[in-house]
């Protein structure tokens, strides 16, 4: 019998409680036959009417110091007190899983190595993608590869907005209100529509992929607060579509290109026909190709699938530490901005021929808002579009062109 406890009992906490009450023959079985009882559920709020009442604490000492529990859900969100328990109980040799995508691209290097110290799991394959398998793909089914790039729709919330305006002609505001009703919003969801949660998740994988600690800080990130209507009205006149996409490109002297920024995206790629709060991940492999990972990127069961999976994993691996594992880079990894050269979509209210003037060679679009041009750069490095840019009288958007 392994015992198990979850730390919060919020949309995740709650999902992962109902797997492990609902499939509890299936998970013994896939855990080589050891039962899994949940043993504590720690919340500073009260659950009066649950019917498992007495599982509940508010005291974390309670779960940190009963012998008997061997894997702990850690799905409470948020670095602090996350980062103090995780350690704690990793270094109680207590196996730790997690959804918590801002712990493990923060701390995930310290936490990776305690586990490792210990002999125990630290295991995040919830922190990217929902319920995708994304995590454990890459670190064993693509581990013959030198990955040579990631691009992925990597949130749900801020895709179901660009999906609602697109497909609904919904505003912004709207679309965001919808997200957060059906549970798939952070709690502040400006790191949602600002970039910051797909920032931490392409890290992770970014991590994962180059065996050393991309930090998120060191991420250009742009999210989606900027990108109207009017845009998503033009990228369908080109047969596209406006995504925010999480990139990571690696270079064979281990240098890494990584950008988070909302892209305009042609209607022939897979990546444009992901609605909704579905993710998904494109892995360039130098042996396998092109690989995509597809699926539920937010809500409770979809997370909770992952997480639980992890749970029986740790309970399965009881005895070993399973490696994952990246390590603090001696020197700087992060390639230079300039780098990777991207067109363009522009709109601005200056002429047609002072943008032809300015930018050369480039595609017009034709107008949907009266009085302004609308155009398709060349590819430019960031350095070279800014000061293009800067040269026309004003710029009403300005999106990147995933090729
Ligand atoms: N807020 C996140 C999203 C939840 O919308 O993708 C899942 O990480």
């Amino acid at each position: 019998m392994a015992k198990v406890a979850i730390m919060g009992y919020g949309t995740v906490g709650s999902g992962v409680y109902d797997i492990i009450k609902n499939n509890a023959d299936r998970l013994s079985r896939n855990a080589n036959g050891e039962e899994i009882e949940l043993k504590h559920i720690l919340d500073i709020r009260d659950f009066d009417d649950h019917p498992e009442k007495e599982l509940f604490t508010k005291e974390f000492n309670d779960i940190l110091n009963d012998g008997e529990v061997s894997v702990v859900a850690e799905v409470m969100g948020g670095l602090h007190p996350a980062y103090e328990f995780t350690k704690s109980l990793l270094e109680a040799g207590k196996s730790v899983v997690t959804s918590n995508k801002e712990l493990v691209a923060t701390y995930g290097t310290e936490l990776l190595e305690i586990a490792r110290g210990k002999n125990v799991n630290y295991l995040f394959e919830a922190s990217v993608g929902g319920g995708i398998p994304i995590i454990r793909p890459m670190h064993q089914c693509l581990t013959a590869n030198n990955i040579l790039k990631i691009a992925g729709i990597l949130n749900g919330t801020t895709n179901y907005i660009l999906n609602q305006m697109i497909k609904n002609g919904k505003p912004f505001e709207t679309a965001l209100k919808d997200a957060q009703n059906k549970g798939f919003a952070e709690r502040n969801p400006a790191a949602d529509i600002e970039g910051h949660d797909a920032c931490r998740k392409i890290a992770i994988l970014a991590s994962l992929a180059s065996g050393k600690m991309v930090d998120y800080n060191d991420i250009d990130t742009e999210g989606i607060t900027a990108v109207t209507l009017d845009d998503v009205k033009y990228a369908d006149e080109m047969d596209a579509v406006v995504k925010l996409i999480g990139y990571a490109e690696f270079d064979k002297d281990g240098k890494v290109y990584s950008i988070v920024s909302p892209m305009v995206i042609k209607k022939d790629s897979p990546l444009s026909g992901v609605d909704g709060v579905m993710n998904a991940i494109m892995v360039t492999g130098d042996c396998v190709g092109d690989v995509m990972f597809y699926g539920a990127g937010a809500g409770k069961l979809p997370t909770a699938s992952a997480v639980v999976a992890d749970i029986v994993d740790a309970v399965k691996h009881s005895e070993r530490s399973k490696k994952i594992f990246w390590e603090k880079p001696s020197e700087n990894i992060m390639a230079d901005r300039d780098s990777k050269k991207f067109s363009y979509f522009v709109r601005t209210t200056d002429s047609a021929e002072n943008v032809q003037k300015i930018f050369g060679k480039c595609e017009f679009v034709d107008n949907i808002v009266d009085n302004e041009s609308a155009f398709v750069t060349s590819p430019l490095t960031r350095s070279e579009a800014e000061e293009k840019l800067e040269k026309l009288s004003d710029v009403v958007t300005n999106i990147r062109v995933m090729a």
